[in-house]
């Protein structure tokens, strides 16, 4: 079947169809060899990715710029605002539209939600969002169903658990958008009463037909689920400290909770506390996995968008 992807800019997973997440999964399958040889291929020689990080991140940003170069093209950017004339008193309107001078694509991660939707209104590259606040972070959405569909075969029919700081996480909400579009999925939140799933999320997931139940500990649900996503106390998204150090450690998973289940664990990263290092070595463990997948999925991102619209 020839399949056909339309969107220009990556901004929301809520602008995906099954068939859109169908395409770049297939895409990142088959640049899989080249991302795992480690080869440089010539899909995107000479094309320029602009990288604009006003936020932290480790394996977002390099996972773009391997992926950029390991297409044959290169990336340039920032890491924080703080190297940026941002800094200066710039504008980010004003430092989008040079980026977009010099490159192909711009990838964007900030920490006000609508930014990278800002951006894709005033230039004519592709956008990605690549984390804006407690918004949404689709491309790590695709990692994590290019994940699941490898590991376990298929993502319909699967009982996935949401574990940890729901409120704040833009991964977990991203996610769930994304499972709206498959059959017959139950995800289980685990959250502190402090920092369940936001009414804007219920409201969307509402409208398809996955079943949710909230509940208050992985025990409840841990022979039910085939996935535990595990994600990290967003600490710098609180605005009180002691709010933060109250719920530290709320959850954690590790080794012998584990042993005899039928499930894979799975992790945006960074981990704080929230899954023991005991867990790394055994076969629930496939966080690393995850964010090795990183790079033949926003592989197959770049070529499709930068192939798709040409300067
Ligand atoms: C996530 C993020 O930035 O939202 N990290 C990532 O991109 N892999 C998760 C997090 O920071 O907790």
């Amino acid at each position: 079947m020839i399949r056909i992807f339309e969107l220009k800019n990556i901004i929301s997973i809520k602008d995906f169809e099954r068939k859109d997440i169908d395409y770049i999964l297939e895409e990142a399958s088959k640049l899989e060899k080249i991302a795992k040889s480690k080869e440089v291929c010539e899909e995107l020689k000479g094309k320029i990715l602009g990288l604009m990080f006003f936020e932290p991140s480790t394996r977002t940003r390099m996972s773009f710029e391997t992926a950029i170069k390991r297409l044959g093209g290169d990336g340039i950017g920032f890491e924080n605002s703080g190297s940026s004339s941002v800094s200066k008193g710039e504008s980010i309107a004003d430092t989008a539209k040079m980026f977009e001078g010099y490159c192909d694509a711009l990838v964007i991660r900030h920490e006000l939600e609508g930014v990278s939707k800002f951006i894709s209104d005033i230039v004519d590259v592709p956008v990605i969002n690549a984390g804006d606040g407690a918004g949404q972070h689709p491309t790590q959405t695709l990692l994590d169903l290019y994940t699941i569909k490898k590991e376990i075969g298929e993502i319909d029919n699967l009982n996935i658990a949401l574990i940890g700081d729901l409120k704040y996480g833009r991964t977990v909400h991203s996610l769930s958008n994304a499972l709206g579009l498959y059959k017959n999925v139950t995800i289980y939140l685990v959250s502190p009463p402090e920092l369940k799933m936001p009414n804007e999320v219920f409201h969307d997931i509402n409208k398809t037909n996955v079943t949710w139940k909230e509940v208050e500990t992985i025990e409840e649900i841990i022979d039910d689920v085939d996935v535990l996503y595990v994600t990290r106390i967003q600490k710098e998204r609180f605005g009180d400290i002691d709010d933060y150090l109250k719920i530290k450690g709320a959850y954690v998973v590790n080794k012998k909770m584990l042993e005899g289940k039928d499930l894979i664990v799975m992790h945006p990263l960074p981990r704080i506390d929230e899954i023991d290092t005991d867990v790394d070595d055994t076969k629930y463990n496939k966080y690393f996995t995850q964010a090795a997948n990183a790079v033949p999925v926003r592989m197959a991102i770049l070529k499709t968008l930068i192939k798709n619209n040409p300067k």
